[in-house]
């Protein structure tokens, strides 16, 4: 476990968001069907959940499904819903064990009736931990999200609780789904493609971006490490100069 050992806990980043990439092309180097690639995909993200836990990250956001993902063969989508609810299921009782808080974002109510019920009951049943936050993306399209977040504040204007000169960057924030949730720190992409397909595009504003060619049902807790690693080796300058950041950071010390 050298890379843990290497890893600064004091200087973690709160919250990790995940775009776990990469199950059907996994699948299909070993001459299987896509679904098996996102069974696979399951183990990956218990081991990267409490992996989390265990390395002391309040935050972690997995995109599961996004709104476009509809699109997708229907057995695919069918299999895709169903190991949710089965997964699900299965993993409530090593959330409470890991304490381990479970939140959901995205148009909840596209979601197949029986999703929505074990999805409710989870967070529920989990409501109560106070350790990791993990946050599933499920139909989940970041453009829809800040179009919807505009449609309630223009509701709130017109009906007069809210004037246009008072709509900040906190008050957009807070219409949104992740109202609750700091902006991601680090955002890990697995599987090569260097791209965010519509995920957390208002939220990842300085986020710190970090690609891997590994794809999801292999990343373990190690390709976690490595980004962590990275990560801290990263210098956060936020429009500020280099000079600026290390002169903040001495007088911190
Ligand atoms: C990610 O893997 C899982 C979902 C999007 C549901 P993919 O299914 O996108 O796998 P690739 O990208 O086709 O290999
Ligand atoms: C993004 O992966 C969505 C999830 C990981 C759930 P996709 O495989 O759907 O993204 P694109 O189509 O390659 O952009
Ligand atoms: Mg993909």
């Amino acid at each position: 476990m050298d890379l843990l050992e290497s890893i600064d806990c004091s200087k973690l980043p709160k919250h990790v968001a995940i775009i776990m990439d990469g199950n059907g092309r996994w699948a299909k180097e070993r001459g299987e069907d896509r679904v098996y690639g996102h069974h696979e995909g399951v183990i990956s993200v218990r081991e990267i959940v409490n992996a989390s836990a265990e390395i002391g990250i309040q935050y972690l956001t997995l995109y599961a499904f996004s709104a476009e993902n509809w699109n997708r063969p229907k057995a695919e989508v069918d299999a895709l819903m169903e190991l949710l609810v089965n997964t699900i299921r299965k993993e409530i009782e090593e959330l409470n064990k890991n304490n381990v808080r479970l939140h959901i974002i995205g148009d909840f109510a596209s979601l197949p009736a029986i999703c929505q019920k074990e999805l409710n009951e989870a967070t529920e049943l989990t409501a109560g931990n106070t350790g990791l936050n993990l946050i599933l993306a499920l139909s989940y399209s970041s453009r829809q999200e800040i179009t919807e977040a505009a449609r309630k504040i223009a509701v709130s204007v017109l009906n007069g609780t809210l004037k246009p000169e008072d709509i900040t960057d906190e008050v957009f924030h807070k219409h949104l789904y992740t109202a609750d949730f700091p902006d991601p720190e680090l955002m890990i992409r697995s599987s090569g493609e260097y791209r965010i397909s519509n995920f957390l595009l208002y939220q990842l504003a300085y986020a710190e971006l970090y690609f891997t060619s590994v794809h999801w049902p292999a990343f373990r807790k190690n390709n976690l490490y490595e980004a962590l690693l990275n990560y801290q080796q990263r210098e956060r300058r936020f429009g500020k100069t280099s000079e600026q950041i290390q002169t903040n950071t001495n007088q911190h010390v």
